[in-house]
């Protein structure tokens, strides 16, 4: 078994011997990230920064969430609010792939620029063993670019640390409860955040409707699997789709926007098939959408295809 205290303690250990100046984290407040920047702050105290970046691109809440976080940890932290430079960023693109590359550098850039402000030396990576280990498989990377994103270049010039490379996800989250850390459940989310459930162009009000659209989603389903009715899905969202079609505003006609409701079960992201959402659930989605987004969205469609042949995201 593995033995949660032990490590806590001979990686603290380690850590401190290793960062000798300097450190800084990405924190996505995720997990991986969350436990590494917890124990390198444990080790190093405030010689630590972790940096969030607000990119403008996250969910509902989320920042909040993470800033709650990072508090209640009393890690030394900084929110990076860069919203305005990653929209000014992806203005007009509406290629995917091109979203993807822009998100990915424009993230480094910004990260890039709090290590040389924080004088870092070091940099801390939440990575574990799988992300090292299935990096060579290629797989994915033939389909969309996803390791590229939200991820950090190896020349960044800093010495790399990564405290938690031997281990897999389940013992994380052994670590993240023994260090009282809440970041342990939460569902799967792509690096490029919203931007890619957006599809078309990525404005402020398209990534407005789609985070609120993606916090019903999220909401209903969770309440509808504490209440018994369903298992809660692998990954679920929201998708707002570039395509106007009619419909009737009170008594007049007009011509809105759509909204993809997306559920599936999977294992590792490789495959997955749709979720089976009951339908009163369904309703209620549909309804709460169209309700509180009344004069933006007046379509609610629900994405019935397995992975092969589609994709989990629409992008
Ligand atoms: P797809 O859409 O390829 O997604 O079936 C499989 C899993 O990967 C996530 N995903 C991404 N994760 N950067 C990421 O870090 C990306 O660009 C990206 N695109 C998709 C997706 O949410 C699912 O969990």
């Amino acid at each position: 078994m593995f033995g949660v205290e032990e490590f806590v303690d001979e990686t603290i250990e380690d850590i401190r011997k290793k960062i000798t100046g300097n450190a800084i984290i990405a924190c996505s407040g995720g997990v991986d990230s969350m436990v590494a920047a917890a124990l390198a702050s444990k080790a190093i105290g405030d010689r630590l920064l972790a940096v969030y970046v607000d990119t403008g691109l996250m969910r509902k809440g989320e920042t909040d969430e993470v800033r709650a976080m990072l508090e209640h940890t009393g890690i030394n932290y900084k929110i990076a609010s860069v919203g305005e430079e990653f929209f000014a960023a992806l203005d007009g693109i509406t290629d995917p792939e091109q979203k993807r590359k822009i998100i990915g550098e424009k993230f480094i850039r910004v990260f890039e620029k709090e290590a040389k402000g924080f004088k870092a030396e070091f940099l801390v990576q939440g990575t574990i063993a799988p992300d090292w280990i299935e990096s060579g498989d290629g797989v994915r990377d033939t389909i969309k670019s996803h390791h590229n994103v939200g991820g950090l270049p190896k020349e960044m010039g800093m010495i790399l640390v990564e405290p938690l490379r031997d281990l897999y996800k389940d013992e994380v989250r052994d670590v993240a409860r023994f260090l009282k850390i809440q970041a342990s459940e939460r569902q799967p989310f792509p690096g490029p955040a919203l931007a890619v459930r957006c599809l078309g162009e990525v404005t402020p009000e398209n990534v407005e409707i789609v985070r609120e659209a993606c916090y019903i989603v999220e909401d209903e389903l969770q309440k509808a699997a504490k209440a018994g009715k369903m298992e809660i899905p692998w990954q679920y969202f929201a998708v707002l789709i570039p395509t106007r079609t009619v419909g009737v505003q009170g008594d007049r006609r007009a011509y809105g926007r759509t909204i993809v409701v997306r559920a599936v079960t999977s294992i590792d992201g490789m495959t997955a098939t749709y979720t089976a959402i009951p339908m009163d659930v369904l309703d209620t989605i549909s309804t709460r959408i169209t309700n509180t987004m009344k004069s933006q969205v007046n379509r609610v469609v629900y994405d019935i295809t397995n992975k092969p042949p589609s994709t989990i995201e629409w992008e």
